[in-house]
């Protein structure tokens, strides 16, 4: 969309989006199965009709290295709306134990740098190896807010489930564009508010009291999508809440909570009814 096209306030994407429709679905979701087995790694079933190339991974690799919900779901629908072409060289930001970099190296045939500040290097070394993306997946212990990499090396950066730990500040996005080459693609997935907390004037209690202030950083999409159009440094700004972010959500939190039946992320998510919480998927290219 052209800058002298938006409205005063620069942003006039469409965020909010329609309610989740598994809603009423995924309120049914029960920590057991039918024949009473509580779930279990083993039998857990994370297939989903709506991404069928995360569904090729095997629910307990996945459930091993879960670090948050569903990032494989997550970058799979944000790539719908991030271009990023085959072979590219990547910046997978924040990411975790490195499901989503053995994604992006498979899936897209990419280069990717995996990024952390804490993760265990060894064991995601191992993980992308184990994978069979060892030569074109590489490990870098790193502040997502200090990267080690010299001016316009990477064609996508991308980061799932990590971006509400260090992108709040104003002089984050600007800072991180150093490293993107002008035209390349950023996007990144983050849990999000339906509506700001500053405009309810406080953290709804069943949030509150399963992650304190740090619902603080969970804005709306609409949020994202203004704070990255009004840096004038991007083009083409999309945000949106993730499709099924809520339900899926649940759903990931239930198969990773393996059985415990007051897992609070669970708790939260039940009580919130798909209300309030959901993902922002957030994507734009640099100018
Ligand atoms: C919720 S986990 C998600 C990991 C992974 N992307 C996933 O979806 O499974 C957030 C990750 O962000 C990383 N992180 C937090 N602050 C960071 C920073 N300043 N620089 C780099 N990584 C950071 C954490 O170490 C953690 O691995």
């Amino acid at each position: 969309m052209a800058a002298d096209s938006q409205p005063a306030s620069g942003w006039s994407g469409q965020a909010t989006g329609p309610r989740d429709p598994d809603l009423a679905a995924s309120a049914e979701i029960q920590p057991c199965t039918r024949a009473g087995r509580c779930f279990d790694a083993a039998v857990v079933d994370l297939s989903h009709d709506s991404f069928p190339r995360s569904s090729g991974y095997d629910a307990d690799w996945l459930l091993e290295r879960d670090m948050g919900p569903n990032p494989l779901w997550l970058l799979e629908e944000l790539l719908e709306q991030q271009t990023v072409e085959p072979g590219s060289r990547i910046l997978d930001l924040g990411c975790g134990r490195g499901a989503t970099s053995v994604f992006l190296a498979n899936e897209l045939d990419a280069e990717v740098w995996a990024v952390d500040l804490r993760t265990d290097v060894v064991s995601l070394e191992a993980t992308l190896a184990g994978a069979g993306v060892g030569e074109s997946a590489h490990v870098v212990g790193a502040d997502a807010r200090h990267l080690p990499f010299a001016d316009d090396v990477f064609d996508a950066i991308v980061s799932i489930d990590a971006w509400e730990y260090f992108g709040t500040d104003d002089h984050f996005l600007p800072g991180l564009l150093r490293v993107l080459r002008p035209g390349g693609s950023i996007g990144m997935a983050t849990p999000a508010m339906l509506r700001e907390v500053r405009d309810l004037g406080h953290i709804p209690e069943h949030i509150r009291s399963v992650v304190g202030w740090e619902a603080l950083a969970w804005h709306t999409p609409e949020w994202w999508g203004q704070q990255w159009q009004l840096t004038g440094l991007v083009d083409g700004v999309s945000a949106a809440p993730a499709r099924t972010g809520w339900s899926d959500w649940l759903r990931w939190a239930q198969a990773a909570a393996t059985g415990r039946d007051d897992d609070p992320s669970v708790e939260m998510l039940r009580a919130d009814r798909g209300d309030l919480l959901t993902f922002a998927l957030v994507s734009a290219t640099k100018r």
